[in-house]
């Protein structure tokens, strides 16, 4: 043995280390499943990616739906029991698997993302998420993404739930909030008005300035969408956005388009 010890020794350091798991094994239950693509609304038009993918249920629950998904697991034997399973499901030509390490993936062709991850897990993830395709739909099971408040959230009772003594679930969805906070200059008939935004995640403050006039609003962003109670909405085109003035206070405004602010005034 201590003769063979060396060469186990320098066979361990020639192989390639595993990757090894940020979040151990532990299945979403079957109502749950349904109840998250449920939540996210997933289609035939969806892309899903679910990171740490697990058995592939989340994956393959999509593709019964119609969509098209991809699993993204570091474990190779789940890997191996997630495309065995698409197989068996019927779905192996809309169901994909690839090991990988989820913080590697490339999220921009998701128009859904799930995951049942761990807090910290979501919130070294969030950065990245947040710079997604406006639009883009994301939903969690039992972990939050700290101050980035979820467009909606429920309880799913969870009888089958495998950890944990209260048997339920937390989901949550949020949706890829537009980048929009800046200074805008209005164009056309908003010629002279300056549009200014300030945005937290989904949320924003709003001043429309024009010859010493003031209009402050405030609202929410739903992908490319910016509305506010008081009907003055705004839909993101590019790098301009589009004014639709709901209210008949701000007609003047209607369809008006502004442009990111260059200098430091319009
Ligand atoms: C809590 S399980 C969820 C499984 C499945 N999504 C579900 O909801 O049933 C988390 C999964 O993430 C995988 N995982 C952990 N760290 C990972 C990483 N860095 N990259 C990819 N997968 C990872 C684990 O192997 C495990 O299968």
């Amino acid at each position: 043995m201590k003769r063979l010890l060396p060469a186990l020794l320098l066979l361990a350091w020639l192989l390639p280390a595993r990757a090894a798991e940020d979040v151990p094994f532990v299945v979403t239950p079957d109502n749950v499943t349904q109840a998250m693509v449920h939540l996210a609304n997933i289609g035939p038009e969806d892309y899903v990616i679910d990171l740490g993918s697990g058995d592939g249920r989340i994956v393959i629950a999509a593709a019964k739906r119609g969509a098209r998904g991809l699993g993204i697991e570091i474990v190779p034997d789940l890997v191996e029991k997630s495309r065995a399973n698409a197989k068996a499901a019927g779905v192996a030509s809309r169901a994909f698997f690839r090991e990988q390490d989820l913080f590697k993936t490339d999220l921009a062709p998701a128009s859904v993302i799930t995951m049942y991850l761990l807090p910290e897990v979501n919130l070294q993830l969030r950065p990245k998420i947040l710079q997604l395709r406006p639009g883009t739909r994301i939903v969690s099971h039992d972990w939050d993404m700290g101050e980035w408040q979820p467009d909606k959230s429920l309880t799913v009772d969870a009888p089958d739930k495998p950890i944990g003594r209260e048997k339920s679930s937390k989901l949550f969805l949020w949706i890829v909030p537009a980048r929009v906070q800046g200074d805008y200059c209005g164009t056309g008939k908003a010629k002279g008005t300056e549009l200014r935004l300030a945005q937290e995640f989904q949320r924003f403050r709003g001043q429309l300035n024009r010859a010493g006039e003031s209009i402050g609003f405030e609202g929410r962003i739903a992908g490319s969408t910016i509305s506010s109670p008081k009907n003055l909405n705004f839909f993101v085109e590019g790098d301009k956005l589009r004014v639709q003035a709901i209210n008949k206070k701000y007609s003047q405004y209607h369809r008006a388009l502004f442009t990111k602010q260059r200098g430091s005034s319009c």
